[in-house]
């Protein structure tokens, strides 16, 4: 297992659609190995391949507060079900560094993909499950949850964003 670089914003690379995957094989289930490792390294709870710069439509997610680790890994999900409720959530991304902000979501959704092993699965989601897949699916389709935000709000935060990469010193 390999820790990756995340892509941050602003990069073109976060905008762009992710394809389906055609299999579930061993490259399939190495990145995803990666992008697990990637994440806890970074102390995120969901990360997209398209993160680390690969447009596949895979997410691996792990929302257990404590030690005891649990990953899930999405292949290929789709929203099949979503409660026209909505619910307000505390976002951040590993992409967007640094900056939170409260957004509303359905609150629950169920979810149709194919686990590590290529295998079938349905998953009913409420609460933060059902957030972290909702924003973690964004990714694929090139979305950020910066995107909901108002124009102005983003571009601050986007403003703000360039400054750190550009303070950077690269070695
Ligand atoms: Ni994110």
């Amino acid at each position: 297992m390999t820790v990756k670089t995340i892509v941050t914003e602003p990069n073109k690379i976060l905008r762009q659609i992710s394809k389906p995957v055609d299999n579930v094989g061993k490259e399939e289930q190495d990145l995803m190995d990666d992008m697990l490792e990637t994440m806890y390294d970074a102390n995120g709870i969901g990360l997209a391949a398209i993160q680390i710069g690969i447009p596949k439509r895979i997410i691996v997610m792990d929302i257990a507060k404590d030690e005891k680790r649990e990953p899930r890994y999405f292949v290929n999900p789709v929203i099949v079900n979503k409660d026209p409720i909505k619910k307000t959530h505390e976002e951040g991304c590993l992409s967007v560094p640094e900056q939170f902000a409260e957004i509303d979501r359905p609150s629950k959704c169920e979810v149709e993909y194919l686990d590590y092993n290529g295998k079938k699965q349905l998953l009913k989601a409420e609460g933060l499950l059902a957030t972290c897949i909702q924003h973690e699916m964004d990714h694929l389709e090139g979305i950020l949850f910066i995107d909901y935000l108002s124009k102005l709000k983003r571009s601050m935060i986007i403003k703000k964003l360039s400054k750190l990469k550009s303070n950077t010193a690269v070695i």
